[in-house]
């Protein structure tokens, strides 16, 4: 899908745009993007960024020009959107029920699926689905190192998932594949859980090795520990999402730069009545009402965003249309129309608040796109 361009009769300059409203700036995603692809190609590692950042078939073309070897999915939405910009998906998620799966199994024949699982089950479900399309699937096995969220617990599980995998009709063992959401402390203090993590891997691929399956592809991968993903030994593919558009999150982890922070949300002041504060009209059905690690502990209440030009102006407060800016430790004085540009806490909840987004450079709009995998 080819991003629509701004047309003559609208607004060109970004406080002419009615506000609430996302903006990307063009210049640090083309930058965010190739600084990935760098890293991955350096250390021989393939790349498959998470869409659920963007959602925008826009953006991951861009991911795939600049060397992304296919994308990641979190759900079937996306994965019906993406497959207009590449052939090669992997749905990380859990693929359970019947109407999921029939979504699925229905994406074009020239879609190379990848799916994850952690249970026999969910093996049975999606062999089912894969049977009844005619269609082959490559799974991989979703291991739990550290995250607690979804995965098999230990070796002996992925070899016994693996087998049950390998043995099943339309379905083809093609590796494994974890999130490391779990490790969230500044880059610098990442090496311990790296570690730990790195060994229990070592541990499973051993024992897959051993039964006679070794996983063709090991797939792991975050923003925060993005830039340290090479230290894992036998992983073969990255899947960070938040760095194409980074957020105040990534900065407080130390994975970006503030000047990194590629979306922000236009806002425009619409009240100075109570002292020390301003009101803009960008509240939670904008912003999102996303909590900050520790790691961003400043002696002050992060809140909820902070502005692009002046950090240390944050949202403190929100209702569903108004954030609150708290002015003690600013000497600016913020005027009625004033307009701003927020940085949030994290980006993918925040953009999935928005329809569309605006691509600019500069002051400049140049372009806009829908968010189009948004939804179910
Ligand atoms: C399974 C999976 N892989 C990759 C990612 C990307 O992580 P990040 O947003 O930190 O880049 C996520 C994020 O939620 C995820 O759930």
């Amino acid at each position: 899908m080819t991003a629509p361009t701004v047309s003559s009769s609208d607004p060109t300059l970004l406080h002419e745009l009615q506000t609430p409203a996302a903006i990307v700036d063009l210049d640090r995603l083309a930058y965010n993007v190739d600084r990935m692809a760098a890293y991955a190609a350096v250390h021989g590692l393939a790349l498959r960024p998470h869409v659920k950042t963007h959602k925008s078939p826009r953006v991951a073309a861009e991911q795939m020009r600049s060397g992304a070897s296919g994308v990641t999915c979190a759900t079937v939405r996306e994965a019906e959107v993406m497959s207009e910009v590449t052939d090669d998906i992997f749905l990380a998620y859990p693929a359970v029920g019947t109407a999921k799966l029939n979504r699925l199994m229905a994406l074009p024949p020239s879609v190379r699926l990848i799916v994850a699982v952690d249970s026999a089950d969910a093996n049975d479900e999606l062999a089912a689905a894969a049977s009844a399309a005619g269609r082959e699937v490559r799974v991989r096995v979703e291991l739990d190192l550290g995250m607690h969220r979804v995965g098999v617990q230990g070796a002996d599980a992925a070899v016994a998932l693996a087998q049950e995998v390998a043995g099943t009709r339309g379905l083809v063992f093609d590796g494994v594949t974890f999130y490391p959401g779990h490790i969230r402390q500044p880059q610098a203090e990442q090496g311990e859980d790296l570690a730990r993590l790195s060994a229990s891997l070592g541990e499973t691929l051993a024992a897959l090795e051993r039964a006679g399956l070794p996983a063709r592809s090991v797939s792991g991968g975050s923003t925060p520990a993005a830039w340290r993903m090479h230290e894992i030994a036998g992983l073969t593919e990255v899947r960070p999402g938040t760095y194409v558009y980074n957020d105040r999150t990534t900065v407080a982890i130390g994975a970006c730069a503030w000047d990194d922070c590629a979306f922000t949300i236009l806002a425009t002041v619409v009240s100075t009545s109570v002292p020390g504060q301003a009101v803009i009209d960008a509240g939670t059905k904008a912003l999102a009402r996303e909590p900050m690690p520790a790691a961003a502990d400043q002696g002050f209440d992060p809140g909820y965003g902070a502005l692009l030009d002046r950090p240390e102006v944050t949202v403190s407060r929100m209702s569903e249309e108004h954030g609150i800016l708290d002015l003690s430790r600013t000497s600016w004085m913020p005027e009625v129309g004033d307009v701003v540009r927020v940085v949030p806490n994290h980006v993918c909840v925040s953009q999935h608040l928005f329809d569309e987004v605006y691509g600019a450079r500069g002051r400049v709009v140049e372009t806009r796109w829908a968010v189009a995998a948004r939804g179910r």
